[in-house]
């Protein structure tokens, strides 16, 4: 134990590990603290510290602002390891009834398999040195020797054994993206740590479901429909996958078990050069995944909705869904990739 760290308003003392985040040694007692992304970047972690220091993993994480940085006394949790005993103000949120979150942990990993499925995007296994608990949807934070960490969600719903799938897409000039491309062989280990996220499958459900998924945002969005559809209880799920252009639409295969295990899969892509070609999935749709959902389904008050992609993708579709529509707010379910 390296520190004390009292919860105030939670009325908590939690033993915080060694260089492990207020957010993961919060989570782990079982405090329902409110997070999103646990990498800095959505701000829904911000805390007050009343007492004591912490050193900041990310100096200019964008999820704090000028105001938080000028008041001086406002953290990111994902993002602050105490350095000796201390007090956090932290908010709170309500975990749904009947959910129990399996509370992150850091495994030693190593790459079994990198298959690259595009130029830029591949299919990453990894074993681990025990077996992971998490529910679908959710994703493990990737750490490097050199202190890079960011976020990847597996891509399936279940352990299958100690290997662990993700679909990651090379970002040009990013760390993570040239570490995991370009430096990481074979056999290399690396640390996890995780499951963190809440936009997982809520199954059980009587309402029809709809998933959207924008680029990588494939991953989380397989691991929940796979989930659902062998859950069952919806009346109906359908499956949106986009893309920039239709090449970059992969694991063809995979969405075509989906639609014989009963989802209705529509794929989508800006630009069209007949890549797809007489896939049984065929024809895509010109144009952009979330106006098609909001072509395809002006009413959207009954629906479960899952969202994963890129941020821009998924605020436009919570725009379109809830500000602009009627879905929902309490039932969909966002995993917005801040990258
Ligand atoms: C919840 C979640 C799930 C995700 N799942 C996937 C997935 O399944 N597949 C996939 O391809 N991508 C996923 N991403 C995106 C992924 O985490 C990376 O952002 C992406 O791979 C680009 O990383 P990079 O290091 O190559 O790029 P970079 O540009 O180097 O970094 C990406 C972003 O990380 C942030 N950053 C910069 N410096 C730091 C720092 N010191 N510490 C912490 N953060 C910093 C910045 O916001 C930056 O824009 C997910 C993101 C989130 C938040
Ligand atoms: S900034 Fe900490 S959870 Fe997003």
């Amino acid at each position: 134990v390296s520190a004390k760290v009292t919860f105030a308003g939670h009325d908590s003392v939690v033993d915080c590990g060694h260089r492990e985040t207020l957010l993961r040694a919060g989570l782990r007692a079982g405090l329902q603290l409110p997070y999103e992304c646990a990498s800095g970047g959505c701000g829904s972690c911000r805390a007050q510290i009343v007492n004591g220091e912490v050193e900041t993993l990310w100096e200019d994480a964008v999820g704090l602002t000028e105001r938080d940085r000028r008041r001086g006394n406002r953290l990111l949790m994902c993002q602050s390891m105490p350095t000796g005993d201390c007090v956090i103000k932290a908010p709170s949120t309500s975990i749904p009834e009947g959910v129990e979150e399996p509370a992150p942990e850091r495994f030693a990993a190593h790459l079994a398999g990198r298959e690259l499925l595009t130029s830029d995007t591949a299919l990453f296994t990894l074993e681990l040195d025990a077996s992971l608990r998490f529910l679908p949807g959710q994703f493990m934070l990737f750490e490097s020797d050199s202190g890079i960490r960011r976020a990847y969600s597996m891509a399936h719903p279940l352990g299958k054994g100690s290997a662990v799938e993700f679909v990651i897409r090379a970002k040009p000039d990013g760390a993570a993206s040239k570490w995991l491309f370009e430096e990481l062989t074979d056999g290399d280990a690396l640390t996890i740590e995780g499951p963190y996220g809440r936009a997982y499958a809520r199954p059980n459900t009587t309402r029809p479901v709809l998933c959207v998924a924008g680029g990588t945002g494939l991953a989380p969005i397989l691991a929940i429909t796979e989930h659902l559809l062998s859950a069952g209880g919806q009346p109906s799920l359908h499956l949106y996958v986009g893309a920039r252009a239709d090449g970059d639409l992969v694991l063809l295969e995979r969405l075509l078990q989906l639609r014989d295990s009963g989802a209705l899969v529509s794929l989508s892509a800006e630009q069209l050069s007949g890549a797809v070609g007489d896939h049984p999935l065929a024809p895509v749709r010109n144009g952009l995944v979330i106006e098609h959902v909001a072509n395809d389904w002006p009413q959207l008050a009954k629906h479960d909705i899952y969202l994963a992609g890129p941020a821009g993708m998924v605020d436009a579709a919570l725009r379109a869904f809830v500000r602009g529509g009627d879905a929902k707010a309490d039932r969909v379910f966002f995993d917005r990739f801040i990258a």
